[in-house]
């Protein structure tokens, strides 16, 4: 079977070229034939890095490439839209970093231009290939923990770099309501395997940056509460407890875990005190950029895998609007 023929725009990227790129080069079905970068000299720096055989002056000679199947975008979040609907109009496929867009009135305009061109465009929100997901998508849908009540989820990091895209300049973007707030809402979502119908929020802004520094948030399931704290400026933490009425289950790393690391589960009934697994279900390593890379090669050369269409990143972009709405009103906002 063929490689998918890919190509990146903004290709000295901390995430492409820390995460994705090498990923993408590990992977089965995807080869990445081109970069592009504003300035030409630093997309060869990326290429030569890497071996990548072509380099474009511009992201829009890029966007022009007949060999190029399929976009990687790693820009900015307020350039995803334009970019995205610009790699469409090219007739590529588009895999455009989390969050997709800044508002659901963006990803509209995105569906619009998807299906007008027929293309495949999807979120990269990567830790959906991790197979811990699936495994305990199965566990939740086996009712071995019960009809589920409640997701509480932390994702933090310290970052008050003024020079970096969440902090710089509210225009693109950043923020940790984005930055993290959308892998916690995509999370909950994923659990309940339902939306939410109203959320509330609170958000306190760096005083300088003017963007989210810390939000907390609760989301109302039609069966229960999801949870969750971002913050930008704490301790990195990520976690994420999922309680039913028979029992609870805790991925040891839910957004980022090691590739190189085997990755637990840990599972237990109604015990007392409560929180000691009684079971712990071991994964062995897997790169989940890699893994995502294949999945979205493997559903452009037509394979039956599973898609995250746009559809399903609109639905996530909705909560985010209600959470900034409800922090504004200060009152719970329908979704
Ligand atoms: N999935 C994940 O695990 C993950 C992790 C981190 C970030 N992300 C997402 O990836 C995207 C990029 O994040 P990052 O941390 O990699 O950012 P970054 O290092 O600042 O990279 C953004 C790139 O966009 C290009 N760019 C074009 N116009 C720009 C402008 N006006 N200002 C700054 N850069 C501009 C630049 O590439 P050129 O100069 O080469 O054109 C720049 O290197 C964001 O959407 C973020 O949410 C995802």
């Amino acid at each position: 079977m063929r490689k998918v023929r890919w190509g990146v725009i903004g290709a000295t990227a901390m995430i492409a070229v820390e995460r994705v790129i090498p990923a993408m080069l590990e992977a089965e079905r995807s080869e990445i034939i081109a970069v592009a970068s504003r300035d030409p000299a630093q997309a060869r720096g990326v290429a030569e890095r890497f071996g990548i055989p072509r380099v474009h002056a511009s992201y829009e000679a890029l966007l022009a490439d007949p060999d190029i199947e399929a976009v990687y975008i790693p820009l900015p979040n307020n350039l995803h839209m334009q970019w995205t609907i610009a790699a469409i109009e090219a007739g590529k496929h588009v895999l455009c970093e989390k969050p997709i867009a800044l508002n659901a009135g963006e990803v509209t305009h995105m569906i619009a231009a998807r299906d007008k061109a027929g293309v495949l465009v999807e979120e990269a929100f990567m830790l959906r290939d991790h197979p811990q997901w699936s495994r305990m998508r199965e566990i939740i849908r086996s009712g071995r923990l019960g009809k589920i009540q409640a997701t509480q989820g932390l994702y933090t990091y310290f970052n008050r770099d003024p020079d970096d895209i969440r902090n710089r300049d509210p225009e693109l973007g950043g923020g940790g309501t984005y930055d993290l707030g959308c892998y916690t809402t995509a999370v909950a979502r994923y659990v309940f395997q339902a939306e939410p119908m109203r959320v509330i929020a609170t958000m306190q802004k760096d005083p300088s940056f003017g963007t989210a520094r810390l939000s907390s948030v609760i989301l109302e399931f039609p069966d229960g509460h999801g949870s969750w704290t971002i913050s930008t400026q704490s301790a990195r933490y990520q976690g994420l407890t999922i309680l039913g009425e028979k029992g609870w289950m805790r991925p040891e790393i839910p957004h980022v875990p090691f590739a190189e690391n085997e990755t637990r589960i840990f599972i237990a009934g109604d015990t007392w005190p409560g929180p000691f697994p009684e079971e712990t279900i071991t994964l062995a390593p897997v790169n989940q950029y890699t893994l995502q890379g294949d999945r979205f090669s493997r559903l452009v050369l037509g394979e039956a895998v599973e898609a995250w269409p746009l559809e399903t990143a609109l639905a996530n972009i909705k909560v985010l609007d209600a959470l900034f709405r409800s922090q504004a009103s200060g009152s719970w906002e329908t979704v």
